[in-house]
């Protein structure tokens, strides 16, 4: 087979695709400041609040009640600083969220618990869905806010989203939701889900990098993280980033209106990989839910070979892949996700993600299927670790 370059590592990033791309250039021209009185300025705000609405309606929400940040790390914390600010205020302080939440929330949580605040990390069974019996006892009178995210970036798992945010609102409490790996991949509705916030991000959908939205339900308290001037109802300040926005709100509404094309489309190459690494590589596991998971993401163990050796070696043929998350990567521990499901540090630290994408192909995928067999057996011969 001849060298080439297979990316699949969408969960970590997308390429921006053309029709995005050219419409942020046209929309250089539109230099005005978006908060300006002038002809110019109404022109860019006019499109400011068009992609809000585009942003808005993949998620089931009113424009009103989205807001642009700089992207999914900046939404987590900006809800997470809004508890700190409301639990100092008195009254309930408790926050429950999981294991398997992805750094920017388990960092902002850590942060909250070294401030005071009692925070839980729910655990979550061998499929990386939250145990709802010890979610239903964690909560009570004392509970602020419940933050769980709806699918995970390293191994897919989608969450009980309804009943999660059925048992938050019955204690009372705020409910948050990151769903930065959901939106553009599965269907994500605020009210179905009765979220109070939910984090999105736009270089997940096809979209530019540095820009993001928080949903804020009517009622529900926000304190900006960026304090400034009035823009976004005094919630976010900062002049708009325009061609960015613009460009979310284009890259949402596109993968609004081909859901369902994407998720057959991932789902049937994603299933392809999967049964061909099954059938080709013995002794491998499928992390992840079987059902409830992402139609484009395929996390795997394969025992006796090591993650980042893995690594190096497809991506010497050509093949971009992760060990868990683009975030984690880079440092040497065990994915804590992987962990969270039972998974020992060895079997964890020879895991590898795979993420397909609207660009992914069936020759992508046989491509993968081509190399990686001898990849795993090469490894596994110069082992000391059974397979
Ligand atoms: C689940 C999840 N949350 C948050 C983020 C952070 O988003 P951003 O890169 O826009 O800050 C990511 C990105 O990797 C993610 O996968």
């Amino acid at each position: 087979m001849d060298k080439r370059t297979v990316y699949m590592d969408y969960n970590a990033t997308t390429p921006l695709r053309a029709e995005v791309k050219e419409a942020m250039k046209a929309d250089l021209d539109v230099y005005a400041n978006a908060s300006s009185m002038h002809e110019l300025g109404r022109l860019a705000r006019a499109r400011v609040e068009e992609a809000r609405a585009d942003v808005a309606s993949i998620i089931g929400a009113g424009s009103d009640d989205v807001i642009f940040t700089s992207g999914g790390s900046e939404s987590n914390n900006t809800v997470f600083a809004t508890m700190f600010h409301r639990g100092r205020r008195g009254g309930r302080t408790g926050v429950v969220t999981t294991k398997i939440e992805h750094p920017c929330v388990l960092n902002a949580a850590r942060w909250l618990e070294d401030e005071g605040f009692p925070v839980r990390f729910l655990d979550v069974d061998n499929t990386g869905r939250v145990d709802m019996d010890q979610l239903a006892r964690a909560l009570g009178p004392d509970t602020l806010l419940v933050s769980v995210m709806a699918a995970n970036n390293e191994i897919g798992t989608i969450q009980d989203m309804e009943a999660i945010g059925a048992l938050a609102k019955k204690a009372g409490a705020y409910f948050h939701t990151d769903a930065t790996q959901a939106v553009g991949k599965i269907p994500v509705d605020v009210d179905r889900w009765q979220a109070d916030y939910l984090t999105l991000s736009c270089h997940k959908l096809y979209g530019p990098k540095g820009v993001g939205g928080l949903f804020i339900r009517k009622g529900a308290p926000i304190e900006p993280l960026i304090r400034g001037g009035h823009q976004e109802h005094g919630h976010r300040a900062g002049t708009y980033n325009n061609p960015g926005i613009l460009g979310f709100g284009l890259a949402a509404r596109l993968a609004k209106s081909e859901l369902d094309d994407y998720e057959a489309k991932t789902r049937a190459l994603r299933n392809r990989l999967r049964d061909g690494l099954l059938s080709a590589i013995p002794k491998i596991r499928i992390n992840g839910h079987p059902d409830f998971v992402l139609p484009n993401t395929l996390n795997v163990s394969f025992p006796g070979a090591e993650g980042e050796a893995i690594l190096l070696y497809m991506d010497l043929a050509g093949i971009e892949v992760s060990t868990g998350s683009a975030c984690a990567s880079g440092s040497l521990d065990p994915s804590h996700v992987l962990l969270a499901t039972g998974l020992g540090p060895e079997l964890a630290h020879g895991s590898i993600r795979f993420s397909l994408g609207r660009d992914s192909t069936e020759d992508d995928v046989d491509y993968v299927l081509g190399h990686l067999p001898g990849i795993i057996a090469r490894l596994r011969a110069m082992s000391t670790v059974d397979a």
